[in-house]
């Protein structure tokens, strides 16, 4: 139940990626036919990855990850012989956007971090009143990879294109769980990351807008168009597309069955434990994300604890000798010290059960009743 981390790779998606290690090992810049048989196949993996977000082959460029994604479309959107230039961003990114912004702040250039309300939404007065002459780009997170808040993407686009701006979205954490079509958000630039939707790690890609003017970060052979250079990570790119093309395909039916067992497991879990808080909007928000903050508890106990139950899940906040130390998300949301630091995120997939739920609602009845006894604030 920790599906935001990573996901299983579907079999299929192993099925498709296996025979590009063995027979069909050709680099695709190769002129022979086993490079033009790699070509064709990267072609294809294009094609299908463009079609799953409405977009155009060449706007796809294959990159490692979410990570380098959002490093290519930030880091890009910067000149590089240009002067000092400002950035629009949110103070709940994932740390790819945040730390490759601080990058840039140490480099001179400006980032202002648009604070969000208490639900994780992002202020859009303040977002739109931080634009000035210098600004380049506004880089949003379509939804949040902690709480699962998704944020109101189209309006922002709105914001940005009348203001002549770029706008960048990482949508790690949306594709294939629910629409993301880059017509109708309107973005510029769009982050995937294949192994949050059932396909192999190491592997992504970032939609840039044609005509869009970025710059690549990574410099070598002109792959990708110039854009990111390096071989091509052929089973990768053949194992992403396949997965993406799944995923986009059951969306409506998992995306559903994950709405009925997160909405189950909230309503249960609010019927029998007291003093729990949903974290995150409570409506606009992902469809497999739980996350959940129980006054008392200590959000890493409960984690080992579900953890030798065999249940996997993750936590905001990390407990250290010295100190307790929130995630920037939930510092970010105005939550209460006391609810603080017993969060739990719970990120369903789609090979997730009724019964796992069942168990899961038993398991943390039982544990945060065991953990309040042994709390001395609890008082119980
Ligand atoms: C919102 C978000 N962006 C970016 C990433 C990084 O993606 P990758 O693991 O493919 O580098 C993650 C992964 O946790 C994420 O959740």
């Amino acid at each position: 139940m920790d599906h935001s981390a990573t996901t299983p790779t579907d079999s299929q998606v192993v099925d498709v990626m296996l025979p590009y290690f063995t027979g069909m090992f050709g680099n695709s810049s190769s002129l022979h036919s086993f490079g033009r048989e790699a070509a064709e196949a990267l072609s294809i993996a294009r094609q299908q990855v463009a079609e799953c977000l409405g977009a155009l082959p060449e706007e796809i460029i294959f990159t490692s990850g979410g990570t380098e994604s959002d490093n290519l479309a930030i880091r890009g959107s910067i000149p590089h012989n240009s002067g000092k230039k400002h950035i629009i961003t949110s103070s709940i990114e994932h740390p790819a956007v945040l730390n490759t912004c601080a990058f840039l702040e140490s480099l001179g250039h400006e980032v202002t971090y648009v604070p969000v309300d208490e639900d994780g939404v992002v202020d859009l007065v303040q977002l739109e009143g931080s634009i000035c002459d210098n600004t380049v780009l506004i880089s949003i997170m379509h939804a949040n990879n902690e709480v699962g808040t998704i944020q109101p993407i189209r309006e922002i686009a709105g914001i940005a294109k009348k203001n002549g701006i770029y706008f960048h979205t990482d949508a790690v954490q949306t594709v294939g769980k629910i629409p993301v079509k880059v017509g109708e958000l309107g973005v510029d630039m769009l982050s995937i990351s294949s192994h949050k939707l059932h396909g192999p790690k190491g592997v992504g890609a970032l939609y840039v807008r044609k005509g869009t003017a970025i710059e690549p970060i990574i410099f070598g052979g002109n792959h990708e168009k110039g854009m990111r250079s390096g071989t091509e990570n052929i089973p990768g790119i053949i194992g992403f597309a396949r997965a993406m093309t799944l995923a986009e395909q059951r969306m409506e039916v998992d995306s559903e069955n994950m709405q009925q067992m997160r909405d189950s497991l909230i309503s249960r879990l609010f019927d029998s434990i007291s003093h729990v808080r949903l974290n995150g909007h409570p409506t606009q928000r992902l469809p497999n994300n739980v996350n959940l903050s129980f006054k008392y508890a200590e959000g890493e106990s409960l984690l080992m604890l579900l953890d030798i139950k065999g249940i996997a899940v993750s936590t905001g906040s990390a407990c250290s000798s010295k100190s307790l130390k929130a995630s920037h998300v939930l510092s970010s949301l105005n939550i209460e010290d006391d609810y603080l630091h017993g969060s739990l995120r719970i990120s369903l997939g789609r090979e997730n059960t009724m019964e796992e739920i069942d168990y899961l609602v038993e398991v943390l009845q039982e544990t945060i009743l065991k953990l309040r006894a042994m709390s001395p604030l609890s008082g119980q």
